[in-house]
């Protein structure tokens, strides 16, 4: 058989192009197992007898009071799983080789079990000294916290049948083969029956699992794309591996919603969960030429953000214009509207823009503080003390209201950010708060640097 790595198609003759989704290249070489068909007496029927045993229930009907979460007592894990583990739940974490998956899931594990539950931990990539020296280091001591060092899957369901755990962590499902099937561990057809097998087991047993995953170098999962449709949640941990912050985000959840994020940080004895963002994106020293602060959302939270710009006479040829965190059309839009509207001449300039913290933003509310921090480099001056700027800009220079600015102005204050510069339409702002409002680009620039 041939599989598509993209959509799960599976055909019979290789093709440099997936009949069914068109993808190119994709189609690689895969066996299945076949088992023994069985002959039902209504051949081409649906069979009745079946449906008896397996009927329609009426939704109203459905109860659903026995669905509690298992909290795990890190704050940050459960919220992005939307309020907990729910029974029975198979979710899938990836991330990049040494980002810390096995670090943070021994950690989870460690404290579930601290909590009185039985986890079975399965490593088919380090061996069990490795993982009690860096137990150690982590220090979990949790009780009913079991290893299994292998890579066979029989051995694990069997291991699972045995101990009867609460929760079951596989350390990459990579690792892992059937041996009635031929495949090397890590092939397609392994990671597909793997999965399948795991996820059964998940829905039968009502045990949560995880599955650590590897990413391939554009940073999916490994493997075909149906192993994110099997399971129930999937998980990215995120971060540049020198970056000493590292981000958990969710991209498919059936019990909870996509948008929460949850901020950790590596230290040397384990990761920790960060509870302020803000004061991580931040660098806060004062009278910054060509720094702006604002202020993003990340599912409920907001938290502030610096934007730095640097705007300096191109040198050679054709200005650079380089943003790193947020779109590039995104800057060439910016570079446009303060050309028209303010009349300043960035044409001969490189233009360079970076967030702090490797924070990567895609909503527009940070426009009016890359602004800002734009003319703030090219006029060479530093913006006013405490300025936070929340705003999103038209093309014709209008200054639009944020989405939630009630929450993203409740931050700013927190942290102390006095002179707030947003939109004249913003609505509900606390009286307490002393804000200036504006209608369009041209208001921005006397604002700024009238002293
Ligand atoms: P690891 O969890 O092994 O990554 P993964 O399973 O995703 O490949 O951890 C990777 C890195 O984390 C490793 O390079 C060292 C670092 N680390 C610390 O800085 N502190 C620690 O306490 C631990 C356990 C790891
Ligand atoms: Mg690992």
């Amino acid at each position: 058989m041939f599989f598509c790595t993209e959509c799960g198609a599976e055909v019979s003759k290789w093709s440099g192009k997936c009949p069914v989704c068109w993808a190119w290249n994709s189609l690689k070489e895969t066996s299945r197992i076949i088992g023994k068909k069985k002959k039902s007496k209504l051949e081409g029927l649906p069979n009745f007898e079946g449906l008896k045993k397996n009927r329609p229930e009426l939704l109203k009907d459905i109860k659903t009071g026995t669905q509690t979460r298992l909290k795990t007592s890190i704050g940050e894990f459960d919220g992005v799983l939307g309020g907990g583990i729910v029974p029975g739940m198979a979710v899938l974490i990836g991330g990049e080789p040494g980002i810390g998956k096995s670090t943070l899931m021994m950690q989870v594990s460690n404290q579930i079990a601290k909590n009185g539950k039985k986890i079975l931990y399965v490593s088919g990539e380090e061996s069990g000294q490795q993982i009690k020296l860096r137990s150690k280091r982590l220090g979990c001591e949790a009780k009913e916290l079991y290893l299994l060092c292998t890579t066979n899957l029989e051995d694990i369901l069997n291991s699972i049948a045995d101990l009867q755990p609460d929760i079951v962590v596989v350390d990459s499902i990579q690792s892992v083969y059937l041996t009635s099937l031929e495949n090397s561990p890590g092939s397609i057809s392994q990671l597909r029956e793997c999965t399948s097998l795991f996820t059964q087991t998940a829905k039968t047993g009502n045990i949560p699992f995880f599955l650590i995953g590897h990413v391939t170098k554009d940073g999916m999962v490994a493997g075909p794309k149906i192993i994110e449709h099997m399971v129930d949640t999937v998980l990215y941990f995120e971060g540049e591996t020198q970056n000493q912050f590292k981000i958990l985000r969710a991209t498919k959840n059936r019990f909870g919603s996509t948008n929460e994020i949850g901020i950790f940080e590596m230290q040397s004895n384990g990761l920790k969960e960060v509870k302020n963002p803000s004061q991580l994106f931040l660098s806060r020293e004062d009278n910054n030429i060509g720094s702006a602060v604002g202020c993003v959302l990340e599912g409920t939270r907001a938290f502030l953000v610096e934007v730095q710009a640097l705007v300096s006479p191109a040198s050679y040829g054709t200005s650079q214009r380089v943003a790193l965190g947020f779109d590039q059309r995104k800057l060439a839009v910016i570079l446009a509207i303060i050309e028209k509207n303010l009349n300043l001449n960035l044409r001969n300039n490189d233009v360079f823009i970076t967030l702090t913290g490797g924070m990567r933003v895609f909503e527009p509310a940070l426009d009016l503080a890359i602004i800002a921090a734009i003319i703030s480099s090219y006029q060479e001056k530093a913006l006013p003390a405490n300025t936070l700027l929340l705003g999103e800009v038209g093309l014709n220079g209008e200054i639009r209201p944020v989405s939630q600015s009630e929450k993203r102005l409740k931050e700013a204050q927190k942290l102390g950010y006095e002179n707030i510069i947003v939109s004249s339409r913003t609505k509900n702002i606390n009286k307490k708060l002393i804000v200036t409002k504006i209608k369009n680009l041209r208001q921005l620039f006397p604002i700024l640097f009238s002293k």
